[in-house]
């Protein structure tokens, strides 16, 4: 098209309500939650940028296949469709259904790992890294340099560092590693794209030292879209033949279908080895449910097979790509530190460089995604030393190597006003940002602490 304006490629036919509330309201409504998003009720929440996942919104043809899910134990007729999707793209003969991307984890790397094992990846997010751990074994992120420096351009900077990737191979054996991983976007490094050359790279490397290749694909239709614009070859080739040649280089595949299945849950398994499927199979049905279900329902089976469908769709991802794109391009131009390029699904705030007067001790990105609430209703989440920071001994804070704040955004669900929106919020945010003041933890479980942890302001 020779227009600039890249519209919302879909007609609203189905509205939910937004609550707007005031700023006064709000205010009182973060102390009630302590100062954690994580503990507001949606209801009070005008714009969700909590995550990505599970959050989309289905397409009437998803609404109408529901209808028609068919919840039969055994070989339900859900399950033939959504298996034969899942084989078309993938090209694997083994699949498994999941009622999500843990599940596959924990089915899979529980099986490959124990102790003594050690997974590597481009980065593990943190629910694998969390089952690979569980299991006994090690999981070891080996990023390109590039990735550690937020502002540096790099059109792939997902890659995996495949001189790291030789050497641990060789180190460590075959017989010691439970798999490598490639997590296509990478979710935790900023929605960063993998190339393909990469994965080429990384699946000889894997072939040559006889170690088994998995890919984390939730987000392989964001990852293709970026291979095509990107890397010199494919701008001819469809997103799902991209997809597909990098499936093809793999040995399988975990995918939470919350992401690019376009659904608000479910996942699947998808394996070349019938030996290793046999084994996961066993797995599922003792914890997930039976081989043609696991763990979902037939109308949730349904909506995934059209969702693994649309998500390929050139208009659709064009949009979906470019609206993130222009929130992050907007956010830059008024001079808001954040990781670019702009990867797939979201916008990553350097918050520590947003608040630069507030100390690591004291949280500068919790008291960003404060403020994001208090001014504008906006709910994001904090990756940074609240998610991931440690104690040493002495009890000080061993912060986490950014804080970031993270601004995901649900698929199909924001118009182009509500990103207006979120950057004008942005606006106001910069010209209080030195009178904002840092957070400090009143209350924190031992595990997991971003969840339930309660705050306050420092003195
Ligand atoms: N792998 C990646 C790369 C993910 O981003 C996620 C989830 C999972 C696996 C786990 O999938 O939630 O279906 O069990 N990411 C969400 C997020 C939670 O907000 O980024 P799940």
């Amino acid at each position: 098209m020779k227009f600039k304006t890249i519209f919302e490629p879909f007609k609203i036919k189905s509205v939910e309500p937004i609550k707007l509330t005031s700023e006064e309201e709000r205010n009182r409504l973060l102390e009630e939650a302590d100062y954690n998003p994580f503990q507001l009720l949606s209801k009070n929440v005008l714009i969700d940028l909590l995550t990505d996942s599970g959050t989309s919104a289905m397409s009437s043809k998803q609404w109408s296949a529901i209808m028609d899910g068919d919840e039969a134990y055994a070989g339900s007729k859900s399950w033939i469709k959504m298996e034969k999707r899942i084989k078309d793209l993938t090209g694997f003969e083994y699949i498994l259904p999941t009622h999500q991307g843990r599940a596959g984890e924990r089915i899979l790397y529980g099986y490959l790992g124990g102790k003594g094992k050690i997974f590597i990846s481009n980065t593990h997010f943190d629910t694998t890294r969390a089952n690979i751990e569980y299991s006994g074994a090690a999981a070891i992120d080996i990023p390109i340099a590039e990735s550690n420096e937020p502002m540096l351009s790099h059109p792939f900077k997902g890659n995996m560092d495949t001189e790291k990737l030789k050497n641990l191979l060789k180190e460590y054996g075959s017989e010691n590693i439970g798999g490598v991983i490639l997590t296509v976007t990478n979710n935790s490094g900023g929605g960063q794209p993998v190339s393909m050359k990469n994965a080429n790279e990384v699946s000889n490397l894997c072939r040559k030292f006889n170690v088994k290749f998995f890919l984390d694909c939730c987000r392989i239709a964001e990852n293709s879209y970026f291979i095509r614009s990107r890397e010199p070859g494919y701008n001819r080739i469809s997103y799902k033949n991209i997809a597909k040649e990098m499936f093809a280089l793999s040995d399988g595949s975990i995918m939470s279908a919350k992401k690019d299945g376009l659904v608000n849950m479910g996942g699947f398994l998808a394996l070349k080895d019938k030996e290793l499927y046999e084994a996961c199979t066993n797995l599922l049905i003792i914890t997930e449910g039976f081989v043609t279900y696991g763990g979902l329902t037939g109308r949730d089976m349904e909506a995934i097979a059209i969702g693994l469908k649309e998500v390929f769709d050139k208009d659709y991802l064009k949009y979906r790509i470019r609206s993130t794109e222009y929130l992050g391009e907007m956010l830059y131009k008024m001079g808001v530190p954040l990781i670019w390029p702009i990867g797939g699904h979201a916008v990553y705030i350097d918050a520590k460089s947003f608040y630069p007067h507030i100390p690591v001790e004291q949280y500068p990105g919790q008291a960003l995604v404060c403020e994001l609430y208090l001014k504008g209703g906006i709910r994001s989440v904090e990756i940074g030393s609240v998610m991931f920071g440690k104690y040493d001994k002495k009890g000080r804070l061993i912060p986490a190597p950014n804080e970031l704040v993270r601004l995901a955004i649900p698929r199909r669900v924001y118009t182009q006003s509500h990103i207006e929106y979120v950057i004008e919020v942005f606006k106001m945010l910069i010209e209080n940002k030195d009178s904002v003041k840092g957070m400090v933890i009143t209350k924190e479980p031992e595990f997991l602490r971003h969840f339930t942890a309660k705050f306050k302001y420092a003195e």
